[in-house]
C-alpha cells in the first residue's frame, strides 16, 4: 500500500527536488499549452521560489520521502512583475505544480485548499494569482475569477500568455481591482 501524501511547509533542503519537480510537471502538462521552446526557456529562468521557503509560505506533497506537488503565497512583488506582468496589492497565489505521475487526482486541488486556507490564516480576505494557461481549469474549479489576459516576456523575448485571476476568500469582501 502506498504511503499517505501529507502536506508540509517547504524547506531549503527541498530545492533540488522542487527544481526536478517543475521541469517534470512543465514538461508533461505546461507543453500542450505553449510548446517545448517556451516550457524549457520558462524553467531556464530558475522557478524556485526560495524567498517563499525562506519566509515559510511554501508547502509540499509528500508521499514518503517522494515530493509530489506544491504550492505557496506571498505579499512579496512576484518575479513576473519584472516581466511585464500587473500585481494586485495583498496576497497571491504562487508556484503551482504536481507531478505529471499524480495529475488529475485532487492533489492541485487539495495544495490549492491549504494555501487559501493559510492565506486566511494570515488575516487575508482576498487574493490573486497570475495563471498559466496549463492551471486555469484548476483555478476556475475553484471558484477563481478570471481577470485580464496577459502576455509576459521570458527573458529571450519569448511571449507567455497567461490570465489574472481573483477570488474572493471570505464572505463580504469587494472584488480586488488588479493595479496597472
Ligand atoms: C494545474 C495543476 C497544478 C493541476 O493539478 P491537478 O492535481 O491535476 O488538479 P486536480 O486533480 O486537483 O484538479 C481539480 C479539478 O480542476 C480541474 N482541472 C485540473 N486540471 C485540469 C485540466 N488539465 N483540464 C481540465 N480541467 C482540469 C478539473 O475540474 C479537476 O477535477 P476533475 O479531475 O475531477 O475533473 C497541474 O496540471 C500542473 O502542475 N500543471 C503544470 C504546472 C502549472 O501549470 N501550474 C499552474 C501555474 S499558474
Amino acid at each position: 500500500m502506498n504511503a499517505p501524501i501529507a502536506i508540509r511547509t517547504a524547506t531549503p533542503a527541498d530545492v533540488g527536488a522542487l527544481r526536478a519537480l517543475h521541469a517534470a510537471s512543465l514538461r508533461r502538462l505546461a507543453t500542450p499549452f505553449y510548446g517545448a521552446p517556451v516550457v524549457e526557456a520558462f524553467i531556464a529562468t530558475g522557478t524556485v521560489p526560495e524567498e517563499l521557503i525562506a519566509d515559510g509560505t511554501l508547502f509540499v506533497a509528500t508521499q514518503g520521502d517522494t515530493l509530489l506537488g506544491c504550492a505557496g503565497w506571498t505579499t512579496r512583488l512576484p518575479g513576473y512583475a519584472a516581466l511585464g506582468g500587473k500585481v494586485a496589492p495583498g496576497a497571491t497565489v504562487r508556484s503551482v505544480y504536481v507531478h505529471p505521475g499524480h495529475a488529475r487526482q485532487g492533489l492541485g486541488r487539495r495544495l490549492m485548499d491549504w494555501v487559501e486556507g493559510e492565506m486566511l490564516c494570515a488575516g487575508h480576505r482576498q487574493a490573486t494569482l497570475l495563471a498559466m494557461l496549463s492551471g486555469v481549469p484548476l483555478y476556475r474549479r475553484l471558484g477563481w475569477h478570471d481577470g485580464e489576459a496577459v502576455t509576459v516576456r521570458l527573458p529571450g523575448g519569448l511571449p507567455v500568455g497567461a490570465l489574472h485571476m481573483a477570488k474572493i476568500l471570505a464572505a463580504g469582501q469587494a472584488p480586488l481591482a488588479i493595479a496597472a
